[in-house]
């Protein structure tokens, strides 16, 4: 799926995150699972991920996420037309975690939902922003990724265990006068023949066949986390290639790439098969760990924060994930 520039321009007007308290390192982890600090930093880029307290909740850490990009943006949430809460991991199925933070923060006109494309939600969310405020039905809209992950391993699962993190990320995203702002390209992509690969089973019947051996138990997350790397890398470079063509763009002409935190090696592989220039691929998997659909919006937020990334040249975004799901966009501040 590709959009062309029409109707108004969108720009974001703030972000936000939150993240829990705990830090838990891959010592911490030594004590839990059999594991070691070396194996998680070499194949993963991982040295701590943050874990939500009792306390700690999707709704909790969405919303206050949530309030920060409001305030930020200095729009009021009376005037959000829409809350997009990207997550795989809320408490409750309904009603929807974007229900429950829209009357927290006040939002009472907006339309409310949930979006469930894992790693790849924010992107989802923030390209159909992009898209209802481009074309003149909504103008103010929030998209939320936030994930509490850590609730949904098995810790003695050394596989799953070590990559998730807890987290939440927000933007708004605004209507502009100019339409050269916002998204100039964007694609949202999905293979449901491999969402074997990463799932939550809560009964026995929810587990495919020829899966039944895997010993992890009922209600945590189980992943063939090699099939989802070979997928990531080849799908990964694909989204970032095929951007580049679609703007006509080379690896130089983008101040920044916001790659999901999934596992550094797999952005390693496109720096390195792409020629990307290193600096402008920011990294911060190294204190989160992977905390899926708020990976993207985290770096957002802390990259607009340090003053990074700003108006010039595009930024481009890609993120991929169970589903599968693998998304990208290009963005012009
Ligand atoms: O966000 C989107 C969804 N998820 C992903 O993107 C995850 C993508 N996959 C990955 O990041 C990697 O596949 C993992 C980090 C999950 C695993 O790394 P890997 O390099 O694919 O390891 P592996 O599963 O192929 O296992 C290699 C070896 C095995 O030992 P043997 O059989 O070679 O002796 C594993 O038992 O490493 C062992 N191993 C571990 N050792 C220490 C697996 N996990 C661990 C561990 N600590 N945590």
């Amino acid at each position: 799926m590709t959009a062309v520039p029409f109707g108004r321009g969108v720009r974001i007007a703030g972000t936000g995150r939150a993240v829990p308290a705990e830090e838990l390192t891959n010592k911490d982890l030594e004590k839990i699972v059999d594991t070691s600090d070396e194996w998680i930093q070499q194949r993963t880029g991982i040295k701590a991920r943050r874990r939500a307290n009792d306390s700690e909740t999707v709704f909790s850490l969405g919303r206050d996420a949530l309030l920060k990009a409001l305030a930020h943006s200095g729009i009021n949430a009376s005037d959000l037309d829409m809350i997009i809460v990207a997550s795989v991991s809320g408490e409750m199925i309904c009603p929807s975690t974007a229900a429950r933070i829209s009357e927290a923060v006040g939002a009472d006109e907006a339309a409310v939902f949930d979006l469930a494309a894992a790693c790849s939600g924010f992107l989802y969310g923030m390209n159909l922003a992009d898209t209802m405020i481009r074309c003149g039905r909504a103008k103010n809209i929030a998209v939320i990724g936030v994930e509490v992950l850590t609730r949904l391993v098995d810790w003695s699962d050394r596989s799953v265990s070590i990559i998730f993190g807890d987290g939440a990320g927000a933007a708004i995203f605004t209507a502009d006068p100019d339409p050269s702002k916002g998204c100039i390209h964007q694609t949202m992509h999905g293979d449901g023949r491999l969402w074997r690969t990463l799932y939550h089973p809560k009964l026995d019947r929810d587990v495919p066949a020829g899966d039944e051996a895997n010993p992890i138990r009922l209600g945590h997350l189980r992943m063939h986390g090699r099939e989802i790397y070979k997928f990531a890398v080849t799908r990964f470079q694909e989204a970032i290639r095929e951007a580049l063509d679609a703007t006509g763009m080379k690896v130089d002409d983008v101040q920044q790439y916001i790659c999901h935190q999934s596992n550094i090696r797999i952005i390693e592989s496109a720096i390195e098969k792409l020629q990307l220039p290193a600096d402008r691929v920011y990294i911060n998997i190294d204190r989160y760990g992977n905390t899926s659909a708020a990976s993207i919006p985290i770096c957002l937020d802390e990259l607009l924060e340090a003053k990074t990334i700003g108006p010039g040249k595009p930024i481009i975004l890609v993120a991929f994930g169970a589903g599968v799901t693998w998304a990208s966009c290009v963005w012009n501040m």
